[in-house]
């Protein structure tokens, strides 16, 4: 009786946050190693009157409430992404052909309380990554969405490099809803001299740089959520289309850089290994068209 409205209110609250790809790091023996990289604009949590929608890209674009679906003049990258541009303090990631990438996120109730969302697809939808070395700045997402993981897809500039459940098995927000329970106790990720998850594990998506990416050339990448509503669902009876991008570069060097910026930054995940199948993660649905 006396958990009931605050339990509705965690919950109420976690269905309004979004989420963008905050990080990304290298994956070497499936632990991360050197320094984090950041998306093009990236604006951390942390700053002082940080809000949502300073990283949150949704296509269609939610103030177009008429709108169900993407269309073809919808941009792929959120305004402050159109082109290379790192904020201070928040650089790319350095990376090298064939090196592993994971691409961080937070779950935001997507994982753990999808009774939240009701019309919503398994393991919260789907992120796509595309890869290219010719980036355009007003690039539109129905362009992207054709390129296929042979590169002959669409206009070719670029290829589909992943396709993987939004859940990566293991990420959780703290909260009080049995799979974050479940997974507090399977995936402890403490911070090092505290005993327990007292924090949120950040999701990833696992991506390979193609190996016939140029050393010394830059590598962009865009982060894509499908997350789509189902027909019939109440509120959405036709369905609805629902996108959140992140775009970012790398620069592609022939080998690790030696980091000298901690890993992880304090306030971030202190998670320091991939998920366990990070060479080998599946979809749901792994074609996004
Ligand atoms: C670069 O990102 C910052 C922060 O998001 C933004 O204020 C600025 O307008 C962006 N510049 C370009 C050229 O996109
Ligand atoms: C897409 O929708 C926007 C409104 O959100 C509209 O301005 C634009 O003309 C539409 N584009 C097409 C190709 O229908
Ligand atoms: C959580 O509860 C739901 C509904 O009772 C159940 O279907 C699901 O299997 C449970 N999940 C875990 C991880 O315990
Ligand atoms: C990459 O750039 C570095 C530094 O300018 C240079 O030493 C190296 O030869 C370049 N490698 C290739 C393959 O272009
Ligand atoms: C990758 O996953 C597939 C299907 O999930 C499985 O058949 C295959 O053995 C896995 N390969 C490795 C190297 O784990």
């Amino acid at each position: 009786m006396y958990l009931l409205p605050l339990l509705t209110t965690v919950l109420f609250s976690t269905a309004l946050a979004h989420t963008w790809n905050e990080q990304l790091s290298v994956i070497e023996s499936g632990n991360f190693v050197g320094s984090n990289g950041y998306p093009r604009g990236y604006v951390s949590r942390t700053i002082p009157g940080f809000y949502d929608d300073m990283m949150t890209y949704q296509l269609p674009p939610p103030k177009d409430t008429s709108r169900t679906r993407v269309n073809d003049s919808d941009f792929l990258c959120a305004p402050t992404q159109r082109t290379s541009n790192q904020t201070q303090s928040f650089p790319r990631l350095s990376a090298w052909p064939g090196a592993h990438v994971a691409m961080k996120y937070l779950e935001n109730g997507h994982v753990t309380l999808p009774q939240n969302t009701p019309g919503k697809p398994l393991g919260g939808g789907t992120i796509f990554v595309f890869g290219t070395s010719q980036p355009i700045e007003n690039e539109l997402l129905v362009d992207v969405l054709e390129w296929t993981t042979d590169g002959t897809g669409g206009d070719r500039r670029g290829k589909l490099i992943a396709a993987q459940n939004f859940d990566d098995g293991r990420c959780y927000q703290i909260n009080a809803g049995n799979i974050s329970l479940t997974r507090q106790q399977e995936f402890p990720d403490p911070v090092e001299g505290q005993p327990g998850s007292v924090h949120e594990q950040w999701c990833e998506t696992d991506v390979a740089i193609p190996s016939d990416v140029s050393i010394n050339s830059t590598y962009t990448v865009y982060w894509v959520w499908q997350w789509p509503t189902a027909p019939g669902t109440l509120g959405a009876l036709e369905g609805k289309d629902e996108y959140y991008t992140t775009c970012s570069d790398i620069d592609i060097l022939a080998g690790l850089i030696q980091s000298t910026t901690p890993n992880p930054l304090p306030q971030q995940d202190p998670q320091k290994s991939a998920v366990p199948h990070y060479q080998n993660r599946s979809a749901y649905r792994s074609n996004p068209l």
